[in-house]
């Protein structure tokens, strides 16, 4: 045999020894015990338990959240659960680190090398929880996510950190603050677009008869401001002074609405049905609950219309509204109009 194949050979000799002795160095025992996996590693696995850090942790460094989150519903022990931010945010201490060359019994921790998770789709964070099923304990609040949310993000209307809507009555402060009868001399100024009793007919203001005196007063406040703008109103608005402005609110909030003869029977109806997704804020006769929110009862059908527009087009903005408008054609616009415009007014 020539050297030179012997030499050969010697090498492919070797190399097989040394594989052979690399893959038993480097491979554990249970290597190939299942096909291509690690039969141990299931046990460790099981064994790194994520590393809760506790709500004290957070608070901290997150006094805004967390304080929310004090106060709400999430943390409330009435029936023995409470949703803690690591639920939603993820373990704040990393797991451990176990191997060859390190073996450290902490990890690494938030905020120093370990991100936390920001949660995107809360349709599927929160229906964890609350989406309605059979067996499920009726402590818990479930929902039907198509009919609640239509295709919402919970967050539009939950805050995520408190989410327990205020929907009892506000204290009605401006209301309280003003004088109906100097409000009524300084409607004067107003008829003439919204009507003399705040019923606006066909004339180009909406009525105001009967609405909420915080809403009525915070609509007064974004025209001044320009978070509302309208060209005949904005100048109505501009320069009045909260004083003022509660006194309007006192008049106008005491005055008895008009409902709209419903001329549609058919629109009604099917307005009817779509107002299921309104009645939780104004109310299923157009009354809303909580003073901050409108009333829309016997509300003109072209402003309710022309609301709704422009919620759905951005030139009113409210984060609420925009929520429910996404969903909406201009079709159960016009039939949602229509219902409250001939809701019975109080
Ligand atoms: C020592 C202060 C500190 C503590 C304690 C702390 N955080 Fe943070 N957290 C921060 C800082 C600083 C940032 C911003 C980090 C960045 O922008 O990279 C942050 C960011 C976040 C974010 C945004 C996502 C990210 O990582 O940028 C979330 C969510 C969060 N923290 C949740 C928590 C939770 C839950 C806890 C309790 C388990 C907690 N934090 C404890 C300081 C802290
Ligand atoms: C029910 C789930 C839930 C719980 C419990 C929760 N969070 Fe959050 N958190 C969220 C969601 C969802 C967001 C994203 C909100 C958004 O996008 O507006 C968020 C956002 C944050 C942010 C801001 C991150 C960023 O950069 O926008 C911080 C910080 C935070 N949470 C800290 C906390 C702390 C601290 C706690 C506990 C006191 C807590 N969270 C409890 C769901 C939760
Ligand atoms: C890990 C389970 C869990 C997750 C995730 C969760 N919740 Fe909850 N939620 C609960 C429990 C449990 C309660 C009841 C607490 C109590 O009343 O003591 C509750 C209460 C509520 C309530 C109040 C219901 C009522 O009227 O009493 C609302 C609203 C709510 N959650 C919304 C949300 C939203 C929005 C999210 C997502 C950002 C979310 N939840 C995520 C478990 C969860
Ligand atoms: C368009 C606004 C809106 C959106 C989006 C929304 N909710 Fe609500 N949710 C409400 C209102 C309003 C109430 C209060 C209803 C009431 O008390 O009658 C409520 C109540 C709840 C309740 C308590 C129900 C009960 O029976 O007491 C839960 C749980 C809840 N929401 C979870 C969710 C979850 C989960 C999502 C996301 C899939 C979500 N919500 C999206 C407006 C919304
Ligand atoms: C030149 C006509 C005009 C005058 C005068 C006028 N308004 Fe208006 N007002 C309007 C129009 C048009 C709107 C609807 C604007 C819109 O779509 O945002 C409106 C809207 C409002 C709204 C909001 C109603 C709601 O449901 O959101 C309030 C409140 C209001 N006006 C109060 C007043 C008061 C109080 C006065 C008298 C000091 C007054 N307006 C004078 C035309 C007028
Ligand atoms: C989660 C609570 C909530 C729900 C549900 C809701 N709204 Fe609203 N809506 C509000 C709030 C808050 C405002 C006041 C926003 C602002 O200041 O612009 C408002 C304002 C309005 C206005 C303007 C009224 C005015 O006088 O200018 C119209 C019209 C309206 N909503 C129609 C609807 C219709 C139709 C639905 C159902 C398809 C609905 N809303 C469901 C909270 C809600």
């Amino acid at each position: 045999m020539p050297r030179h194949i012997f030499r050969l050979i010697l090498v492919i000799l070797v190399c097989v020894v040394v594989g052979y002795g690399a893959k038993r160095f480097f491979t554990v025992n249970s290597f190939y015990e299942y096909g291509h996996y690690r039969g141990d590693s299931v046990a460790d696995i099981a064994s790194d338990k994520p590393k809760f850090k506790g709500v004290g942790y957070c608070a901290s460094c997150h006094a805004k959240q967390t304080a929310e989150w004090s106060n709400g519903v999430h943390n409330s022990s009435d029936i023995g659960k409470i949703v803690k931010c690591e639920v939603c945010h993820g373990a704040g201490g990393e797991r451990d680190v176990l191997g060859p060359f390190e073996a450290s019994a902490t990890g690494a921790d938030h905020p120093n090398n370990l991100k936390m998770v920001v949660p995107t789709d809360t349709r599927k964070l929160c229906t964890f929880c609350h989406e309605r099923m059979t067996g499920r304990p009726l402590q818990q609040r479930q929902i039907v996510v198509a009919d609640h949310a239509g295709t919402q993000q919970c967050i539009v209307c939950h805050n995520p950190h408190s989410p327990k809507l205020n929907l009892t009555p506000v204290a009605e402060a401006a209301a309280q603050a003003g004088d109906p009868i100097v409000g009524k001399a300084k409607a004067a100024a107003c008829a003439g677009c919204h009507g003399a009793e705040g019923v606006s007919r066909n004339l180009p203001g909406p009525s105001l008869a009967g609405q909420n005196a915080a809403y009525f007063a915070e609509a007064l406040k974004a025209y001044g401001t320009g978070g509302r703008n309208n060209p005949m109103m904005s100048p109505a608005a501009q320069g009045m002074n909260a004083e003022d402005t509660g006194h309007l609110a006192a008049y106008f909030s005491g005055l008895k609405c008009e409902a709209a003869p419903a001329s549609d029977a058919q629109a009604v109806l099917a307005g009817k049905a779509i107002a299921s997704k309104c009645t939780a804020c104004h109310g299923a006769d157009g009354r809303a609950g909580n003073g901050a929110w409108p009333n829309l009862a016997g509300q003109s059908k072209d402003y309710l219309v022309n609301a709704i527009k422009a919620y759905k087009g951005g030139a009113r903005n409210n984060g609420m509204m925009a929520g429910i408008v996404k969903d909406l054609n201009d079709s159960d616009a016009e039939s949602v109009a229509t219902y409250y415009a001939s809701a019975a007014c109080k």
